[in-house]
């Protein structure tokens, strides 16, 4: 039950929203509805992400079809939908000759705020996202990881009521992937703020979003809970002592006894059962009769990239 505080118009809904560039469908008749908290939007490159971002922003005018923001229709009050939402967008941006503080500053102007509270908003969220001594250097001598903390902190200065996120880890090292990552969690759940997050690699956004949508090749392949992509796949996993010789003796021992089953690192998966087997109870017997130790037996949670791999996937052929 929502209570009756809750029910506002969705933070994003479109209706057969279309665009084409030319005999490019880059969106095809997409109809999507966002709520609140974190939601991934994934898709491999060309999949349409940044141009429903821009649509959503009234910054493209779509074909066809309908889209809202914060309840305003981008149609009729994009000026609006931009003063209340922050936008990070995919490149750069970035004016090389000015240093990070200034170039907040400096938008959070435009978006209205009085010197003061800029310079003051402007301080606290280059501290939020990390950038604290830097951001007297100019901004062209930033590192990648650097310039998209700058970028994530002009999106936050004026307060948004949502944001964007266009591919805020592109270019970042596993280390700075991980801290824009939390980043962009915190900014969901301490700020409370929704987000929009975008990204390429499919499985990268499956533990920072509550919900994932995705595209592929303008068209939505599944929009639902994160939670529903990983758990679904009703496989088991198995980790026994005694190395890939003690993993490979107790997957020919699942072989034989009906199990479908696959090495994976030195864990076994083995495949839902045929109906009548009881998985628990054969690899525990199993393993107690070869005199293997078992470290591991659980459900195989799914992941975001299994979807891409499902039968009926039609992105299945473009992996890899
Ligand atoms: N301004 C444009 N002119 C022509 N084609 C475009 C333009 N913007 C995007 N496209 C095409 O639309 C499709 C979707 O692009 P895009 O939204 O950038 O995908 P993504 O952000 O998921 O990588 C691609 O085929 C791209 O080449
Ligand atoms: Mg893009």
């Amino acid at each position: 039950m929502t209570p009756p505080d809750e029910t506002g118009p969705p933070v994003i809904s479109t209706g057969e929203l279309t665009m084409r560039f030319g005999s490019v469908t880059a969106l095809s008749s997409l109809d999507l509805t966002i709520g609140p908290g974190v939601t991934g939007l994934v898709g491999a490159n060309g999949a349409g992400k940044s141009t429903l971002i821009k649509i959503l922003l009234g910054l493209q005018t779509p074909t066809s079809g309908r889209a809202a923001v914060l309840g305003h229709d981008v149609a009729t009050a994009s000026h609006e939908i931009r003063r209340r939402v922050g936008y990070m967008p995919e490149h750069d941006c970035l004016p090389p000759d000015v240093n990070a503080s200034e170039f907040v500053v400096h938008l959070a102007r435009m978006s209205g705020l009085p010197q003061s509270a800029a310079r003051e908003r402007a301080a606290d969220v280059l501290r939020q996202v990390g950038l604290d001594e830097e951001r007297y250097r100019p901004l062209g001598g930033y590192s990648t990881g650097m310039k998209q903390r700058a970028k994530l902190a002009q999106a936050l200065v004026h307060d948004p009521d949502l944001v964007f996120l266009d591919e805020p880890t592109n270019g970042l090292d596993p280390a700075s992937r991980v801290d824009m990552l939390r980043l962009v969690r915190r900014i969901g759940t301490e700020f409370d703020i929704p987000v929009l997050v975008t990204s390429h690699l499919l499985g990268e956004l499956e533990k920072v979003s509550d919900h994932v949508v995705v595209l592929d090749a303008g068209h939505l392949l599944r929009s639902s809970a994160t939670s529903d992509f990983l758990d679904v796949t009703g496989a088991m996993l198995v980790e026994v002592l005694g190395g890939d010789a003690g993993r490979d003796r107790l997957g020919h021992a699942l072989a034989a006894a009906g199990l479908t089953c696959h090495p994976r690192g030195p864990m076994v998966t083995v495949d839902p059962p045929p109906p009548g087997i009881d998985v628990h109870r054969v690899v525990r017997d199993l393993a107690a009769d070869l005199g293997l130790a078992l470290v591991r037996l659980q459900p195989d949670q799914g992941h975001l990239e299994d979807i891409f791999t499902a039968p009926g996937a039609r992105g299945g052929e473009r992996r890899g």
